[in-house]
């Protein structure tokens, strides 16, 4: 097994990014491990170029993802971690699968339909291929695995497409170029939604810090948060099928099985029949004590910029490493002269 994912180190790290995906990041990592596989894990900082951003900011945003991240339990010593822009192989193999990437596959990804909406014309180029860069990142590594959010999955499926047609277009049958990546959407957490609004995804584009709860939110941030936020009157039903059509109950609850390793039809079990006055509390305390010990060690971490930038150099060294025989198999593949 080889698994591979990233972050876009903009913003916080927050309760979407943990249970949809960094969890699975931290149990993939020490499964491959104990497997003799190998888990890469990297901050997608050339992604963040696709947005307007500021370059004073992105630096000191990376420090903090990555501190996040090893917070959370990812361990260099088990998994590669590293970010984009140390290793440049990423943007080459970006380059050498744009030929095969098509504008009909980049103009139908849900996310450059949303984010470009009716300005489409004055969008970054990079918003637009964007999903070509992704495709890079997993394929330059032969990712089997990549743990991710639901919201992610169709660019994994482009991800196997441009690797598809690569093989068909340029490899004999019995020696591919790529493997054709899965994703790894956990069911219970697969799309956490705003605390505002159960329609739109928990994101930390969202103005509203109120709609996301941050893995470096105090106790009283997240008791205040969870205590705001929009739900129906109704009690909480005794059995899922009650969930229906009401997306705010759905995913507190959903929030409470997951944060709990336990499942919907538990949660129910015990507050189904009783209101939120009940529910919200329970659900804050339990994100309280589930969050601390991360935020506690996020804040050592983080006061050490040296290490955090140690262990993204050591975790690069060994990606770039990585990276050369694809890259190398690419460039043969496609004709083209090297040395
Ligand atoms: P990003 O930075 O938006 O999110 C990182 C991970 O968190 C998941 N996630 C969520 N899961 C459940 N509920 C939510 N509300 C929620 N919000 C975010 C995402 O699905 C993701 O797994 N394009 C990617 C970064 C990327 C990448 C890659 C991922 C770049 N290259 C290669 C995998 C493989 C992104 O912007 O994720």
């Amino acid at each position: 097994m080889r698994i591979v994912s990233g972050i876009q180190p903009t913003g916080n790290l927050h309760l979407g990014n943990y249970l949809g995906a960094i969890r699975n990041w931290v149990r993939m990592q020490d499964e491959v491990a104990a497997s003799g596989g190998l888990s890469l894990y990297f901050l997608a900082d050339l992604h963040a170029l696709s947005q307007p951003h500021v370059p004073a900011e992105l630096a000191a945003n990376c420090r903090e993802m990555v501190a996040a991240l090893l917070a959370c339990g990812i361990d260099p010593d088990k998994s590669v971690l590293f970010n984009q822009a140390q290793v440049p192989q990423h943007a080459e193999l970006q380059w050498l699968l744009s030929g095969t990437a098509r504008m009909g596959w980049l103009s139908r990804m849900t996310q450059w339909k949303d984010k470009s909406g009716k300005k489409g014309d004055s969008q970054s180029v990079a918003l637009f291929t964007y999903p070509v860069l992704q495709a890079a990142d997993v394929l330059l590594y032969q990712a089997t695995h990549v743990p991710v959010g639901d919201d992610q999955k169709q660019h994994l499926e482009l991800a196997r497409d441009i690797a598809q047609k690569f093989n068909n277009d340029f490899c004999t049958e019995d020696a591919p170029v790529f493997t054709l990546p899965e994703p790894t959407i956990p069911p219970e957490a697969a799309r956490i939604m705003s605390l505002r609004d159960g329609a739109a995804k928990m994101s930390k584009s969202d103005p509203s810090d109120m709609s996301r709860i941050n893995l470096t939110d105090d106790a009283d941030a997240i008791m205040q948060k969870i205590k705001k936020a929009k739900t129906d009157p109704e009690p909480l039903p005794e059995d899922k099928a009650g969930l229906e059509g009401r997306p705010e109950a759905a995913n507190l609850v959903g929030i409470y099985a997951a944060m709990a390793g336990t499942s919907v039809e538990a949660v129910l079990a015990e507050f189904g029949g009783h209101g939120f006055g009940k529910f919200k509390p329970a659900l804050g305390e339990l994100l309280v004590e589930k969050l601390a010990p991360i935020n506690t060690r996020f804040g050592e971490l983080r006061s050490d910029p040296g290490a955090l930038d140690a262990i993204l150099r050591q975790g690069a060294a060994k990606a770039r490493e990585l990276a050369v025989p694809t890259l190398e198999a690419t460039y043969k593949a496609l004709g083209l002269l090297r040395g």
